[in-house]
């Protein structure tokens, strides 16, 4: 494994340590959070700047293209991050392998409505196939979902597809009908590709469909 004399942190990781758990609606059995993860080998921390080593974007590959990205993007990327103070990148490490196993992301995003307040939104969630199954996915959704209370946030919000919504609902996230559909418009495809796309979600089936559920913190 490669040792690195200084590492970053995107946040400071003492923040995770003080969240209640016993404040969110998911049953974990037997009991963890993000301070104590059930095994000395897990680790729940903010992404560092050098987990570009450790798997990190070849875990998110699991979950959606990534492309070829050089370390160069990858630490330019997480500058940017960090210099805003808004990005919440939240990551489970096996410590055994230094490898990056489960990860979410909580953006903050500034409102002048409410007061000026905040809400979060959560992102790119996921779990190593290989470590499915044994709570990793309550533990990280959990982890930020009340990281964003703890910032202040009013609310946090998430999209996700029809056969995520149990799983985000044990979680205290809820699906309000008729207020809660995720729209979208892509600008990576070319105008052939985005006409067909209408048309195939028109005649998508509603497991294809995504949906935004919504968790609200009490004021
Ligand atoms: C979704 C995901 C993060 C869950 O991770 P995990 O570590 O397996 O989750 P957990 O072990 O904490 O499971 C929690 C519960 O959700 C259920 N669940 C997990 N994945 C599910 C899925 N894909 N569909 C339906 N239910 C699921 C589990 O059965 C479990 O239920 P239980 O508490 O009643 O036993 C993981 O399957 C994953 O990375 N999927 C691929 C990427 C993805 O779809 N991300 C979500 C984008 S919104």
């Amino acid at each position: 494994m490669v040792q690195y004399v200084q590492e970053t942190y995107l946040y400071d990781p003492n923040v995770l340590l003080k969240l209640d758990f016993h404040r969110s609606p998911a049953k974990f059995q037997p009991f963890i959070s993000a301070a104590n993860p059930g095994e000395s080998w897990l680790k729940v921390r903010p992404l560092k700047d050098t987990d570009y080593d450790r798997g990190f974007l070849q875990l998110l590959s699991q979950l959606t293209e990534v492309g070829n990205v050089s370390r160069t993007q990858f630490l330019t990327r997480f500058s940017q991050m960090k210099a805003s103070g808004d990005y919440f990148v939240t990551v489970i490490e096996d410590t055994r392998k230094g490898e990056i196993i489960g990860a979410a992301s909580l953006i903050v995003e500034r409102k002048f409505i409410h007061n000026c307040s905040v809400r979060g939104r959560l992102e790119d969630v996921v779990v190593n196939d290989t470590y499915r199954g044994k709570q990793l996915g309550k533990l990280i959704v959990v982890t930020v979902s009340l990281l964003a209370e703890e910032l202040g946030c009013y609310k946090m919000s998430l999209d996700c597809k029809d056969k995520l919504i149990k799983f985000y609902e044990t979680l205290g996230y809820v699906l309000i009908p008729g207020n809660s559909n995720s729209m979208t418009i892509r600008y990576d495809e070319d105008p052939a590709a985005l006409k067909r796309n209408a048309t195939s979600i028109i005649g998508a089936s509603s497991g294809d469909a995504c949906q935004t559920v919504s968790l609200e913190f009490a004021s």
